[in-house]
């Protein structure tokens, strides 16, 4: 599908941040302006008035003014502060999501958008949104590096190979609104794009109930968790733990072997599946093999949902009771193992007997 259609000049201001990012731009244009415009009639106004008249004319001797030059430096630097200051603003309020946010998660590909909502409904170069939520894109991409643009909500960033970038938005008036690919990525980058619709709270319900039966991310992660790919015979607790759990896991600070402290987000739940020797929690062996190659991106999506479902300390009480270690566990089996998860300060590792 490509979108063809024209792109006003100035789109419309669809999300809470469009109209303070168009104001800043407005702002930026009218400082380029009024110096340029002056700059260029005195290079002019003084080429005139100081032409040479006649044959080597010797001219005036300056001395310099502490004045003129004290208000030529402090003018400038009050106006590039207000522009710090204003683009800085902008800046951490557009890449900084809040904390109450639908996430949806967002794949990148040559040349299409793949969109998942959390009930699992799939979509590709469409995205339906409610409007006044606010909306957290968790996106990456299978291939090279691509931008989601959605001009009408001023905001875009760059979708990653091998990471997980996010951008959040609330939408403000349903509609629907050019989404595009703003980083060149191969010969379609031009088709590379589609639309977002947004939608009343109300509709947005109708349509996410009449998407069928799609399994959910969750539902993936687990699926792939306990059968397909075995990760449970480590990771799913009870006497023959080798890897640490998981349940809990999620937004807690985890030691390293290196004594580096890192934060369990997704990025790191990412990596620990891609490269778990690259992270070894303390108290464990790197023992866990890689699954490089072995899951696609949206696996892996669906992975780091399930274990985020497994809760975070703050959600869940009920999961951190440790495994029980009266029964003599296999000897062989009991080597503690690197694992992509342990917050070290709460779980130790199950100790071999
Ligand atoms: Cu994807 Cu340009």
């Amino acid at each position: 599908m490509q979108s063809t259609s024209w792109v006003p000049l100035f789109p419309d201001q669809a999300s809470t941040f469009a109209w303070q990012v168009d104001y800043f731009y407005f702002y930026l244009i009218l400082v380029s302006v009024s110096f340029a415009i002056p700059i260029v009639v005195a290079i002019f106004f003084f080429a005139i008035k100081y032409r040479e008249k006649e044959k080597f004319e010797t001219p005036e001797e300056i001395h310099g003014s502490m004045v003129l030059e004290t208000t030529w430096s402090i003018i400038p630097f009050v106006i590039s502060m207000t522009i710090f200051l204003g683009g800085a603003y902008l800046y951490f309020q557009q890449y900084r999501p809040p904390a109450d946010t639908m996430e949806i998660y967002v794949v990148g590909k040559q040349w299409m958008w793949k969109f998942q909502h959390g009930t699992g409904q799939r979509e590709i170069n469409e995205l339906h949104v409610p409007a006044g939520r606010n909306i957290k894109l968790m996106m990456t991409t299978e291939d090279v590096l691509h931008d989601v643009f959605i001009p009408a909500f001023r905001t875009k960033a760059d979708v990653v190979p091998g990471r997980y970038t996010t951008l959040w938005f609330n939408a403000t008036t349903p509609g629907k609104y050019h989404l595009y690919c703003a980083e060149y990525c191969g010969l379609n980058h031009s088709g590379m794009g589609g639309w977002v619709y947004v939608m009343p709270q109300n509709e947005f319900d109708d349509w996410l109930a009449g998407g069928g039966s799609n399994q959910t991310p969750v539902e993936l992660g687990k699926d792939l968790f306990t059968n397909k790919l075995g990760c449970a015979s480590c990771h799913a607790g009870g006497q023959n733990q080798r890897g640490a759990k998981l349940e809990g896991l999620f937004g807690t600070d985890v030691k390293l072997t290196t004594g580096q402290v890192v934060k369990a987000d997704e990025e790191y739940i990412r990596n620990s599946i891609l490269n778990p020797s690259g992270q070894i929690v303390e108290g464990y062996q790197p023992i866990m093999p890689t699954f490089k190659g072995q899951v696609t991106e949206e696996q892996l999506v669906g992975l780091v949902a399930y274990i985020k479902s497994l809760g975070s300390p703050n959600a869940a009480t009920s999961t951190t009771a440790a495994p029980t270690t009266n029964a003599a566990a296999p000897s062989a089996n009991t080597k503690p193992a690197a694992t992509p998860a342990a917050p070290a300060s709460n779980q130790p590792a199950p100790k071999k007997k």
